[in-house]
């Protein structure tokens, strides 16, 4: 059997943690937060309503995706985070705007994807300037691979959307390649 690690998108670094960010992950995390399960789980249910659902992956510190849950209340909105402070500081977004459309879930995206959200359960999926990974040999950590853009594919609904944005050339050519290569997908930006 083989027992190498998971290539991870992401390195959690040290970073400043300040005293507001660490409060909101003990205090609010338990209000605002949806704990990792390997059990699938019902987004209904988590906002108690019937209403299009939007994953972000990646929310940072959080600021665009408490302003597009502000600006859209029709619509329930999950971030999916691994870094401390921009978890705590999406906290308090959501706890100072009241938001009552947007939950964080502290873990890797992949195993979320995998275990707890079930096919065809979302309207849209946002990833905003993505790290970008820019060395060769780190090009295997990019989030936007064959097989992972294929795991998002299927939990979309049909008619539903990928919104990819990032800033750096070489990794929107490579993210271009590989969605061109989706076949359920269809480009409706221009190349
Ligand atoms: C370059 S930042 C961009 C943040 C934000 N979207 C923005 O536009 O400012 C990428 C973020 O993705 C997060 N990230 C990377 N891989 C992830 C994964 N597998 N699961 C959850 N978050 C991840 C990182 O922790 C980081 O906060």
């Amino acid at each position: 059997m083989s027992s190498h690690p998971p290539i991870r998108s992401y390195v959690l670094r040290q970073g400043h943690f300040s005293s507001a960010q660490r409060h909101a992950c003990e205090f609010l995390l338990p209000r605002y937060g949806i704990a990792f399960t390997e059990a699938s789980i019902e987004l209904n249910q988590v906002f108690g309503r019937t209403a299009p659902k939007i994953l972000e992956i990646g929310s940072g510190m959080g600021e665009t995706t408490a302003e597009i849950a502000a600006q859209h209340p029709d619509k329930d909105f999950v971030a999916i985070e691994v870094h401390a402070p921009g978890i705590g500081s999406l906290l308090n977004q959501i706890e100072k705007r009241g938001l009552t459309n947007l939950r964080i879930i502290p873990h890797d995206a992949k195993p979320v994807l995998q275990q707890m959200l079930i096919d065809a359960s979302l309207d849209g999926i946002h990833i905003f300037f993505p790290d970008p990974w820019p060395k060769a040999r780190h090009h295997k950590r990019r989030l936007i691979q064959p097989d992972f853009v294929s795991l998002l594919c299927s939990r979309l609904k049909p008619g539903g959307y990928l919104h990819i944005a990032t800033d750096w050339e070489d990794y929107a050519i490579h993210s271009l390649h590989v969605l061109n290569s989706e076949q359920r997908l269809i480009n409706t930006a221009t190349d």
